[in-house]
Parts: C-alpha cells; structure tokens; sequence
C-alpha cells in the first residue's frame, strides 16, 4: 500500500505538491472513483489509478547489460535438463532482463541482456543485419582456398550463408584461431560454416555485437551498458548510422575516445 500523492509522483506525473494540487482539482480517479482528499491509500498491483481519464503505470526502467558469458551456461530463461542458464549469472540485478539471441551451450562471451523487448526484436531481426564476431580456435590449417569459401558463403541447409568477414589471427597447438564476422544468426552458424570446410571448432568466443565490444569484463560477470551504447544501439533499424557505425564502415573498427 502507498499513498496516492507519492505513487503519482513516483509514476512521474507530477512532483508530491504538484500530485496534491490534482487530486484536489478532482482530476485523480482510484477505481473509477473520484479521490478529492489527501492520503488515501492505494495497492499499486490493484487498483486502477487515472489521471483526467487516463491510465498511470509506473515508469519502466529499461537496464541493459553486456555479461560475458561461461561456456557451460543456457541461453534460456529456464532449462528442462536442469542445467545452469545465463539468468543466474545476473541474479542479483533486481529487475527481469532477457537474453537478446543465443549463444550456445558450449561458445563464451558475449551476451546481450535486457527488459527492452522493443530493441530486442530490433537487434535479432535479420532485416536490419547486425554484426557479430567471433574468435575461433579450430583444428588444422586454413588455406587460402578455404579462407575464400568462409568468406563467399557456405551451403548450410540448402541455402548459401551471407557473405562473411574472415581473417586468420594466430595459430594454436592444435590449429588456427581466425576472427569471423557474420550478421546472421542461424543455429550453429559459425562451427558448421567451419564443419563444412573440414574444421572442428575447438572454442568460440563472441567478443563484439552491435558495435559492443566484450572487453575486459570477467568470464562470468556483467557490466551495465554505457549512456552512448545504448543510444547508439535504440539508432538499430531507424536508417540512422551511429557514430561507431560510421567509424566501423570508415576505418574498418570503432574509435573510442580515451578514458580520463
Ligand atoms: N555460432 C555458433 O556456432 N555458435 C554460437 O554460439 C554463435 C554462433
């Protein structure tokens, strides 16, 4: 229960003064009843506020957060094997956000998280292209050849993969470590591009989505995105380009301003 003139300040509808002038105006129904005195009190789950007819809710807080992802956790919310998923690595954040994507079971990194289902649906939409990469440690050698065939596109049930950015990074014991960039999501996508070619994917590791950059945020934690990461992924399916857009297309990655 909480008083009237504190929930429609704290819905932003007015300051508490500014609350108590509306009610005394009559302008403030609780259930369809006009309130005209100070401190009634309402059950905010309930009860039915309006203010001149119209219907007060609390403002959502949209959190947004960039975890780095264990292997050994679920891209889901819940997991019929019993399994770890990534919302017990962000329960201590104290409102539900959800995964945006997946990553799979057994692949690292990075995971965006968030109550903002609106961004979400942009993100994940395949019309508007967003790019993510990933560092891939796999078996065996990469010819020139094979760089060519991940790079033009791989048959993967019958339809030919977009066109992908592929480089070799490193080599490893057991092979090469090669840096992909794909801007679909199809299951799996990334080993069985690599499966296609003769490669086992040895570990994967999303470090960039979106023009989010992975960092240095520990295996396993979260950070909350910056005011200008989220600003510059809500420019996602507007036809605007953000400004790391802009640089990514112009210098082929993302400047940021120094830290002071
Ligand atoms: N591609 C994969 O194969 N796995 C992932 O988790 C993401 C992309």
């Amino acid at each position: 229960m909480v008083r009237l003139q504190k929930y429609l300040a704290h819905c932003g509808v007015a300051s508490r003064r500014g609350a108590e002038n509306l009610i005394q105006q009559g302008r403030v129904s609780v259930n369809g009843v006009v309130i005209s005195e100070m401190g009634v009190q309402i059950d905010e789950a309930n009860d039915r506020i309006e203010v001149d007819g119209t219907l007060v809710e609390p403002e959502k807080k949209m959190v947004y957060v960039l975890l780095n992802k264990p292997v050994g956790y679920v891209t889901t919310v819940s997991d019929d094997k019993g399994r770890n998923t990534v919302m017990d690595l962000v329960a201590d954040i104290p409102v539900r956000i959800y995964p945006v994507g997946r990553l799979d079971y057994d692949t690292e990194g990075l995971l965006l998280m968030t109550n903002d289902g609106d961004l979400t649906y942009r993100i994940t939409h395949p019309k508007n292209n967003v790019e993510k990469t990933y560092e891939a440690e796999v078996t065996g050698n990469i010819s020139m050849n094979t760089l060519l065939q991940l790079r033009n596109g791989i048959m993967l049930d019958g339809v030919k993969t977009s066109p992908a950015k592929v480089e070799v990074i490193g080599a490893t014991r057991l092979g090469t470590k090669l840096e992909i960039t794909i801007h679909e999501g199809k299951n799996r996508q990334v080993r069985r591009m690599f499966e296609a070619v003769g490669c086992v994917v040895k570990k994967l590791k999303r470090t960039r989505e979106a023009g989010l950059i992975l960092g240095h945020v520990p295996l396993g934690r979260w950070r909350k995105l910056t005011e200008a990461e989220v600003n510059m992924l809500k420019k996602i399916g507007t036809g605007k380009k953000s400004s790391a857009q802009v640089s990514r297309e112009k210098f082929g990655h993302t400047k940021y301003k120094k830290r002071k």
